[in-house]
């Protein structure tokens, strides 16, 4: 068996954890490094299962600090880079957006120059289709990967540079890299800032649920063990220098999801609270994932068999997102929402 060595960034978050998670145990070959600077949105407890495990190890870093990941990157000798480390939540982003610029351009740079200049064999960047901008409410149409990038909020913007460094570190200097371009993910561990872990949390201690505007966005939902899988294919197969949409066409208006989780868990839908709208909301996403099922991906779930086993997966773990609710998060949630 072929032994790698694998840095994961970013893989004590939501997608990150997971991934790393999938990595571990489908290829005990690989030596999987985890590289996290544990922000707001970080946690190891998630990974209590597999933290003995020979093949797994942490490293708290940021991304940013160009002579730490230098140094890491000398001594790492690594095969591999899946980067997802980010400031990931647009609401944040409207509040304070210098930090994604950090993380999400500069931190993204950092890494680049050190895969650069330490020879790694493929870099992949964990990117969003919110770097596309918005679609109308027309269920015709569908971001491609030739869709014109067009972000709309300071998260997105962020992430959209990020990807045009790693284009440019292809063109210019002929770095293996792929970039991949997901829809909304849910799913364990996801964070309860956003809007499914947030609902399910709120639903089962009976609170108001905030829902922006009149509810009728819409984001295509994809379960993240789907995108774990994506990434992995992306990773071995991908044709270097390409970018791959990700998403399962699971379209719903955020008024659907919301009464999806309320009716599954047999409450009442007046915990429903129309909010005031997010700003620069966009209207709606889709992904056509043709390019990636041609190199041999396929989605498990569906979006009712995924939330299903998500509400399930949260009935179950109170404790991991009842100890995020408690902290930090009650004056985060205090100054977003006036609920
Ligand atoms: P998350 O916020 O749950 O996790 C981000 C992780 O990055 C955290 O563990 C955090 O501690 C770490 N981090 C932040 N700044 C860092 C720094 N400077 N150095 C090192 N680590 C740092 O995010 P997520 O939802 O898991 O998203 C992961 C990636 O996937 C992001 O790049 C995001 O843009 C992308 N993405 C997310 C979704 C989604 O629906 N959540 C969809 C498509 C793409
Ligand atoms: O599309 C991929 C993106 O999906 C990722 O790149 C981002 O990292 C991820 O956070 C997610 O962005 P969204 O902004 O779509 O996700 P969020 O869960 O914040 O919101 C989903 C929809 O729900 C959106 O239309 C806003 C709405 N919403 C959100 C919150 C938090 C509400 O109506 N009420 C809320 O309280």
């Amino acid at each position: 068996m072929i032994k790698k060595k694998v840095l994961v960034t970013g893989g004590a978050g939501f997608i990150g954890g997971n991934f790393v998670q999938y990595m571990v145990g489908k290829y005990p070959n690989y030596d999987i490094y985890n590289l996290d600077l544990l922000t707001y949105a970080g946690d190891l407890t998630k990974h209590k299962e597999i933290e003995q495990k020979e093949n797994y190890h942490f490293l708290k870093m940021d991304i940013a600090d160009r002579e730490a990941i230098f140094t890491l990157f000398e001594k790492g000798k690594f095969d591999y880079v899946i980067h997802f480390a980010a400031e990931s939540h647009v609401d944040r982003s409207i509040t304070n957006p210098g930090v994604f610029v950090k993380t999400n351009v500069l931190g993204t740079q950092v890494l680049l120059e050190a895969a650069k200049q330490f020879e790694i064999s493929k870099f992949v960047h964990v990117s969003t289709d919110e770097v596309y901008g918005e679609l109308e409410f027309d269920p015709t149409t569908f971001f491609t990967e030739e869709t014109p990038l067009q972000p709309n909020s300071p998260y997105s913007a962020s992430k959209a540079s990020s990807d045009l460094l790693v284009r440019a570190y292809y063109e210019t200097f002929g770095l293996p890299i792929n970039i991949t371009r997901c829809s909304n993910n849910y799913g364990p561990f996801h964070f309860p800032e956003k809007l499914i872990p947030l609902t399910i949390s709120r639903v089962l201690n009976e609170q108001k649920i905030p829902v922006y505007g009149d509810g009728k966005n819409i984001r295509d939902w994809l379960h993240v063990m789907d995108h774990c899988t994506a990434i992995d294919l992306v990773l071995h197969e991908g044709l270097v220098g390409e970018v791959y949409n990700v998403g399962g066409h699971n379209e719903r208006t955020n008024l659907e999801v919301v009464k999806t989780i309320i009716n599954t868990l047999g409450k009442s839908e007046e915990l429903i609270e129309f909010v005031t709208d997010r700003l620069g909301h966009d209207k709606r996403y889709a992904i056509d994932p043709t390019k990636l099922e041609n190199l041999g991906w396929k989605p498990t779930y569906t979006f009712e068999t995924g939330i299903a086993q998500t509400i399930q997966w949260y009935l179950n773990n109170k404790e991991w997102w009842a100890q995020i609710i408690s902290g930090e998060y009650q004056n985060y949630f205090q100054k977003q929402y006036s609920l």
